[in-house]
């Protein structure tokens, strides 16, 4: 588990240490559990910074979305590109009617397998998301949500504007939840020394959430979300009233506010 890989284990450990607290934000005792079993270094990942808040929130913002959108499609699929270790399936826990697809690469699908229970109507695909052939397994009658958390930044541009345009032109309506970074979070991201040692590439930024539409034919834009303003993120990270004026007044700053959104689309 190297490279973007190892991410998952990352945002897995954000999830468990947030379900450790007295109000957790998304109460994960799927991925605690799975913590506790898997055998690695978790204290390395220097936590301090705050990603036992950043990830949790970005994962229940996302299950807020994925939540409304099976409500209105009960007879739908649902495509969790780039799933990693974590658990929604199992916290949104979708009723029978709904064909969920967990993808990841295959050695992080292999560890999935030894860590989670199967389901019904549920299955694991383990391949690139860019190598299209995956694709074939599924069945493309039902609408679909497909949800990226904390993937698309590490496609190239190209690969990731053909994999939307295969699944809008296959599926026959259909809903993309996503978390993006902006150009400028992409650079600087990529500056961050532990970032350069582990040899992690990022590499898709998105500058204008309006491009995509016409990038991808059928793509309408529905929600942006500035994530690094909401206001729950910010009352949990910010510990000082000096942060919270910080926070207050990044906050009014266009760049800031679109340096991470979450981004969501219908066709
Ligand atoms: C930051 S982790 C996020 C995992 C999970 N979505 C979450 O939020 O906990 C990024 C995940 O994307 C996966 N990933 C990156 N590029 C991928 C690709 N081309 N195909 C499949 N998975 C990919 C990595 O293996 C990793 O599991």
């Amino acid at each position: 588990m190297t490279k973007e890989k190892e991410t998952s284990l990352m945002t897995l450990y954000g999830k468990a240490l947030d379900n450790r607290v007295e109000h957790p934000i998304l109460g994960d005792k799927f991925a605690d559990e799975a913590v506790k079993r898997i055998d690695y270094d978790f204290a390395r990942l220097g936590f301090e910074r705050g990603g036992h808040i950043t990830l949790p929130m970005r994962a229940r913002h996302l299950d807020g979305w994925a939540r409304e959108f099976i409500a209105a499609n009960p007879v739908s699929t649902v495509l969790h590109l780039g799933c990693g270790l974590d658990t929604r399936v199992f916290r949104i826990d979708p009723p029978a009617s709904v064909l969920w697809y967990d993808i990841d690469y295959p050695d992080v699908i292999e560890l999935r397998r030894r860590l989670y229970p199967e389901r019904q109507n549920y299955a694991m695909i383990g391949s690139s998301v860019t190598d299209l052939r995956w694709l074939e397994e599924v069945p493309s009658d039902r609408p679909v949500l497909v949800i990226a958390e904390g993937l698309v930044m590490y496609l190239s541009e190209d690969a990731a504007l053909a994999l939307f345009r295969r699944i809008t032109g296959t599926f026959p309506a259909g809903e993309f939840v996503f978390d993006a970074y902006s150009r400028l979070m992409t650079r600087l991201i990529s500056l961050v020394p532990a970032v350069r040692a582990s040899g992690i590439t990022l590499a898709w930024g998105i500058g204008d959430p309006l491009e995509l539409e016409k990038q991808v034919p059928g793509l309408r834009l529905v929600d942006s979300v500035s994530f690094l303003t909401m206001p729950e993120l910010v009352d949990r990270l910010s510990v000082s009233r000096l942060q919270r004026v910080t926070s207050g007044v990044m906050g009014r700053l266009g760049f800031y506010r679109r340096l991470i959104r979450h981004l969501r689309y219908r066709f």
